[in-house]
């Protein structure tokens, strides 16, 4: 079978970095029987990620989404937020969102940034003088990574969590260091067309143990089985539980999000890859920005961060002329769609409870934004072939 064989246009937005030889791989050591679900392999690859991102911890589950949905739970079941509310951004998954209605928490939605098509921090420092959350989730919209700077001096005057959506976005650095290691916890995916699959699968990384031992909690069940020893013995004692029933202790409101040793092995397959992969969508996220310049609009990015996308975000100057981009790239079979969620506070899940969010940047990224492929198996001839199309659209 060929490498890619699942390819359906002359260029897909994504494409497997699963390839046969690390298949091969999988499958012999599949062959010597070894435990399928999640045991020591996946804490072989939790402990090879976080020292990839340069983290204490790291707890893998089965979807970026998952990673999302612990990182509230662990918020809230380890007392670090008195409060559930919380500000979320208008860009990036509807998955980094659903988690605050579901759980209950009070959302409340902040614009995008011009620059970075993240959260603006001017945007978040009014919501925060008004609705003093305890917490924000933010979102490095495809790669680009938001104003950390900025974020970083709103948390020190105004004191809140931050959680970190990273899932799209890995290998990004703001001024120099690693998204995903600015918040409290963050989240990655490793979805099918991300920087690296495991099939499905997700992570959230911290640095504080605390976090860290609630969402293993989280992840399985909640209880206290999957602990390490001294910090089960601690529950034991403050609920007088014995050693036969302390692994079947239930300590906290928990789910199972596991993922299964299949997927961390594929893992420490791809992690060998990543950085070559993450090269690959420097460079073909830097050109687009040199060919597309003037033709289309774009995140920019901020002055020395690098964005490591898995789609570029273009955003034409309006709806119809975004029409006639997405025609020419349909007859060119290069594959295309709307920009991530576009404005998520325009969707049934949060205008239905909240009312319908809206905010420049947010509207014009809903009513305009279209995605152009990047992926590691694009060279540059394959970049300006695409940018050719955008530029022929603009001509006419
Ligand atoms: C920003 C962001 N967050 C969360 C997710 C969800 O990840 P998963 O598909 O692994 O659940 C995605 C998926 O693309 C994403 O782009």
């Amino acid at each position: 079978m060929p490498e890619n064989a699942f390819h359906s246009q002359q260029y897909d937005l994504a494409v497997d970095t699963i390839s046969n030889a690390d298949l091969e791989e999988l499958i012999g050591w599949m062959r010597a029987y070894p435990r399928l679900t999640m045991a020591d392999v996946t804490k072989e690859f939790e402990a090879a990620w976080a020292g990839w991102l340069g983290v204490k911890y790291a707890v893998m589950c089965n979807s970026g989404s998952s990673a999302n949905l612990l990182m509230y739970a662990a918020l809230e079941s380890s007392r670090t937020v008195s409060s559930k509310s919380i500000l979320v951004p208008a860009t990036g998954w509807a998955t980094t969102l659903m988690p605050a209605v579901q759980l209950g928490w009070q959302p409340t939605m902040c614009e995008s940034d011009i620059r970075t098509f993240g959260m603006d921090p001017q945007r978040l420092e009014e919501l925060v003088k008004r609705e003093r959350p305890e917490a924000i989730i933010l979102v490095h919209v495809l790669g680009v990574p938001c104003d950390m700077t900025s974020i970083l001096e709103l948390q020190k005057k105004y004191g809140f969590q931050i959680l970190e959506d990273c899932c799209a976005s890995h290998g990004a650095r703001h001024q120099g260091r690693l998204v995903g290691t600015f918040g409290a916890m963050s989240s990655f995916s490793f979805y099918y067309g991300h920087h690296m699959s495991t099939v499905e699968g997700g992570i959230v990384c911290t640095n504080d143990e605390q976090l860290y031992f609630h969402l293993l909690m989280a992840r399985s069940h909640g209880w206290l089985k999957d602990l390490p020893p001294q910090e089960a013995a601690r529950y034991m004692e403050l609920h007088k539980v014995d050693a036969f029933r302390a692994p079947f202790t239930f300590v906290i409101p928990g789910y199972n999000l596991r993922p299964t040793d299949i997927n961390a092995k594929l893992g420490l397959i791809q992690l060998r890859k990543l950085d070559d992969t993450i090269r690959r969508r420097i460079a073909n996220h830097k050109q687009y920005q040199q060919l597309l310049q003037g033709l289309v609009d774009f995140a920019p990015g901020l002055p020395g961060d690098t964005i490591s996308s898995i789609s570029f975000c273009a955003v034409a100057r309006s709806t119809a002329e975004r029409r006639a981009f997405v025609t020419a790239l349909d007859q060119h079979k290069i594959d295309t769609r709307i920009f991530t969620a576009g404005n998520l506070g325009r969707h049934p899940f949060w205008s239905d409870r909240y009312g319908a969010f809206s905010a420049p940047v947010a509207d014009r990224l809903h009513a305009c934004g279209f995605f152009l492929p990047n992926n590691q198996s694009l060279e540059p001839a394959d970049i300006t072939a695409i940018c050719k199309v955008i530029r022929e659209v603009r001509a006419v």
